[in-house]
């Protein structure tokens, strides 16, 4: 199964993908953990990757779909996915299909997670992230069982450099631009599902097994 998480920044897509991954026994393939990652290790993509995200634009197309080819050519991806912040333009959806058709896949589900722009806010800034594994929580609506501690690793929580409420606007706002035109692309293609995003994380994930079957 081959699955594309739509959704505005903090809309959830990150949460639903990790329980999809775990449901249905297919990769989490999240390109802002990957660039995360590449930013704590230093890497040459990390540096690049993180003057973009700091400010809240999108990292350059190439650099992207690069990463995310890569990711595909590991064994566990063979037989599905679940993409999360991946496509984010129009040219990244294009090169998605391109990819697709070479190795005779196709999309099965497009899960828009639908959230309005004023809940975004308040999400992102109780959000806490791993600075290690990636594991999101809320301080309100999904805390860790220890205050600053991951429960799947031990290491510490922080909240993200890009949380802070000017970035978020920024981010919303390259999101309207850039990819919220991925509905209407998918919508096209007969596989996109919308599910309400602003109901609680476990009837979120209803909505999306329903969708995808148990
Ligand atoms: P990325 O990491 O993908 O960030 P994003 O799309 O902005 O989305 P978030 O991870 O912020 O939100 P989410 O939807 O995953 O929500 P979450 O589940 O955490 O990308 C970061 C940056 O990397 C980009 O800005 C860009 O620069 C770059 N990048 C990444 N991919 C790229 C690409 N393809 N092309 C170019 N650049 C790219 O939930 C949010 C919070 O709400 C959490 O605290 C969670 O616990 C809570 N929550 C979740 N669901 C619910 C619920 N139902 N009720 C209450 N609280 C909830
Ligand atoms: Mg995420
Ligand atoms: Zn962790």
């Amino acid at each position: 199964m081959r699955i594309i998480m739509l959704g505005a920044p903090g809309a959830g897509k990150g949460t639903q993908a990790k329980k999809i991954a775990e449901r249905y026994n297919i990769p989490h393939i999240s390109t802002g953990d990957i660039f995360r990652a590449n930013i704590k290790n230093e890497t040459e993509l990390g540096k690049k990757a993180k003057s973009y995200m700091d400010q809240g634009m999108l990292v350059p197309d190439e650099l992207t779909v690069s990463l995310v080819m890569d990711r595909f050519r590991e064994p566990d991806a063979k037989n599905g996915y679940v993409l999360d912040g991946f496509p984010r333009t129009i040219p990244q959806a294009e090169s998605l299909d391109t990819a697709l058709r070479e190795s005779g896949g196709q999309i099965d589900y497009a899960i828009n997670v639908d959230v309005p722009d004023a809940s975004i806010i308040t999400r992102m800034s109780g959000r806490r992230a791993c600075v290690n594994c990636g594991a999101t929580y809320h301080l309100q609506y999904a805390a860790p069982k220890k205050e600053g501690v991951c429960d799947h690793c031990g290491d510490t929580l922080i909240l993200r450099d890009d949380d802070k409420p000017e970035t978020v606007e920024k981010r919303l706002s390259v999101y309207h631009d850039q990819t919220q035109p991925l509905i209407d692309y998918y919508a096209q293609k007969g596989v996109l599902k919308e599910v309400d995003g602003t109901q609680d994380l476990e009837d979120v994930f209803r909505q999306i097994t329903a969708i995808l079957g148990e």
